[in-house]
């Protein structure tokens, strides 16, 4: 089963991306130095950055059944989210958004969107990793009704932060039978 391209939430609707968004994406969030601490992704640089990205997502769209989603509040583009597949029944999940999106519920209502598809796809383990120092994240899959699976040991680097380190990670999950 394929995802379908827009996946509509109470205030939001999530897209899959494409190439024209690559000024879009780069201009509100990927290239904003603020969303970056946490980030298991580089900020991007340069709209080649961006494109890079978007080849990315348009490779997943391709071999899995879904990947990353642009969000937009009305037709205005304030972050992304996605379901990253690792096998037909394990994907982890995660979210950015524009700073002046922060604050108003749509990590948690964008995460909650990608929880309702990822028990569509028959996903059977939905999970998101976290710097154990990102209380605002934790909160988001607290909220969502994620399950604190407690810390992975040397996991993940933040190259924002601490380029080349592998640090701890908090692991949040759900189990759909
Ligand atoms: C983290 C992020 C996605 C949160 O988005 P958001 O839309 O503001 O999140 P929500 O409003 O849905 O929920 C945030 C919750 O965290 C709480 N929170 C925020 N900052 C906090 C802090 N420093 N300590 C404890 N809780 C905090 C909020 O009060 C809220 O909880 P509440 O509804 O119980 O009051 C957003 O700040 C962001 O995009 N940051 C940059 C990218 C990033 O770090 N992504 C996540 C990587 S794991």
């Amino acid at each position: 089963m394929k995802a379908p391209d827009r996946v509509d939430t109470e205030r939001l609707n999530l897209r899959r991306p494409a190439a024209s968004d690559a000024e879009a994406i780069f201009n509100r969030y990927a290239g904003d130095e603020r969303v970056g601490e946490f980030l298991a992704w580089p900020v991007h640089r340069t709209l080649d950055d961006t494109r890079q990205f978007l080849a990315f997502a348009d490779a997943e769209w391709r071999m899995w059944p879904a990947g990353p989603f642009l969000i937009y509040r009305h037709d205005e583009l304030i972050g992304s989210t996605g379901l990253a597949f690792e096998s037909k029944s394990r994907a982890s999940t995660g979210y950015v958004l524009a700073p002046d999106a922060w604050g108003c519920g749509y990590a948690t209502e964008a995460v909650l969107g990608m929880k309702t598809l990822a028990a569509e796809l028959g996903i059977k383990r939905l999970y998101a990793g976290v710097h154990p120092g990102h209380r605002a994240s934790a909160r988001v899959l607290e909220k969502a009704g994620f399950r604190d699976d407690g810390i992975a040991k040397a996991c993940a680097e933040f190259p924002n932060q601490a380029p080349g380190v592998l640090q701890d990670v908090r692991l949040y999950a759900v189990d759909f039978r």
